[in-house]
């Protein structure tokens, strides 16, 4: 089993990573949080593969754990889903309590709902992060930012609440359909652009092996993504700084996601995830970088290779610019009017915030996905 810190002084926490862990989530809860009561939330997909292995680990390790479920998918991630989940909350025979903890199990959509539940559920209650999608276990389980989506966009309604411990069970990833691994492997390739050209050279060795699926690859990749983003949090929990850098691609990103996310239909399965969609918005971005010569055409390409080898989209057709600004103007990182944009800084494995690009030059990376 591997552990990465996440430095926070007393909101220091452990991420384990490692095979079998589902069966040890009670005892490292215990550990990491005591508590009587337990209520673990996932989503309708994730709950009849893991909630039950949850729940009796929980039970074993003396809590007594109740299951809350929402029906799976982003659409789902709102204030009306916790406020559901509050309902069910409140009618357990077990009323929760100062000390009740919340488990989180699943993809980034029950940590951030799990999260934010636990954020404001009696004015805070601690929670550890179960996350079995791989986005997940790289990115969205460890930092604390916890949070729903709003009709006006993503993300927009939220907490900062640290987890108690984050369990990372990679065997869960044998139940994770591709689409949704593939989805995960953008945030990885973003933290190589943002943070680490080592890691980028070694997802671009090991691509193959991880569209595949490999279980020593991932554990690998698993470890190192975490480290970095642990880092990151580390050093600037909430976001003053550097760990703005996380949002590399996330501009065009979301505003992709807003228009075109469900484009093909939810209903089919057929739509762009999160990770196809930062994907989109980190090619965009690196045209910027290209166009302001912060970055070589051929890193840039060499990037959207690596994208394309483990199924990411570099291109979309039908996207319209000035929609896309004007969704991109609402995103959360405007500062006094301007869009603040992550681009690399003169080479893959740094970044830098910028507040000067104009809306000339996000049209013209936008006409480049075409
Ligand atoms: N809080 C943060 O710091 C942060 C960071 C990045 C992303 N996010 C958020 O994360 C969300 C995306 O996360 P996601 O991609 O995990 O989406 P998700 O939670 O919707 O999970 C993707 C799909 O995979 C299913 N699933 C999850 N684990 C599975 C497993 N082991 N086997 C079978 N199916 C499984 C889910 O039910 C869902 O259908 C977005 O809402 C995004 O905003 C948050």
């Amino acid at each position: 089993m591997r552990t990465v810190t996440v430095a926070l002084g007393e909101r220091s926490y452990d991420v384990l990573i490692g095979s079998g862990l589902l069966a040890a989530v009670g005892e490292r809860t215990r550990d990491a949080a005591g508590g009587r009561s337990a209520v673990v939330i996932t989503d309708s997909n994730v709950a009849p593969l893991y909630a039950p292995a949850v729940a009796a680990s929980l039970a074993g390790a003396g809590y007594v754990a109740h299951v809350a479920t929402f029906p799976a998918g982003e659409p789902h991630k709102t204030l009306a889903t916790v406020a559901d989940l509050f309902d069910q909350v409140f009618a357990l025979p077990t009323p929760p309590e100062r000390t009740t903890v919340v488990v989180a199990l699943g993809g980034g959509v029950a940590g951030d709902i799990a999260g934010f539940l636990a954020a404001t559920l009696l004015r805070g209650v601690p929670f550890v992060q179960v996350p079995t999608s791989l986005l997940a276990m790289v990115d969205s389980s460890v930092g604390g930012k916890t949070g729903v989506d709003h009709a006006a966009g993503k993300n927009l309604i939220g907490a900062f609440h640290q987890p108690r411990g984050v369990f990372i069970d990679t065997d869960t990833l044998a139940t994770l359909p591709p689409v949704e691994m593939a989805s995960g492997l953008a945030e990885c390739i973003k933290h190589g652009i943002i943070r680490d050209a080592s890691l980028l050279a070694w997802i671009e060795q090991h691509a193959p092996a991880l569209a595949a699926g490999d279980r020593d690859a991932l554990g690998e990749l698993i470890a190192r993504n975490v480290a970095i983003k642990a880092a990151v949090v580390a050093a600037d929990e909430r976001e003053g700084g550097v760990r703005a850098h996380l949002n590399y691609g996330h501009t065009i990103g979301h505003a992709i996601e807003a228009v075109a996310g469900l484009r093909g239909g939810a209903d089919t399965g057929d739509y762009l995830r999160h990770g196809h969609c930062v994907a989109l918005g980190m090619v965009a971005a690196g045209r910027i970088a290209v166009a302001r010569g912060l970055l070589g055409e051929s890193d840039a390409r060499r990037v959207e290779s690596i994208l394309a080898a483990v199924n990411l989209p570099v291109r979309l057709a039908g996207l319209n610019g000035a929609e896309l600004l004007g969704i991109m103007r609402r995103d959360k990182k405007v500062l006094a009017g301007a869009i603040r944009f992550v681009l690399p800084d003169r080479a893959l494995g740094r970044a830098a915030v910028f507040a000067d690009v104009s809306d000339a030059e996000i049209l013209d990376a936008i006409a480049c996905l075409s």
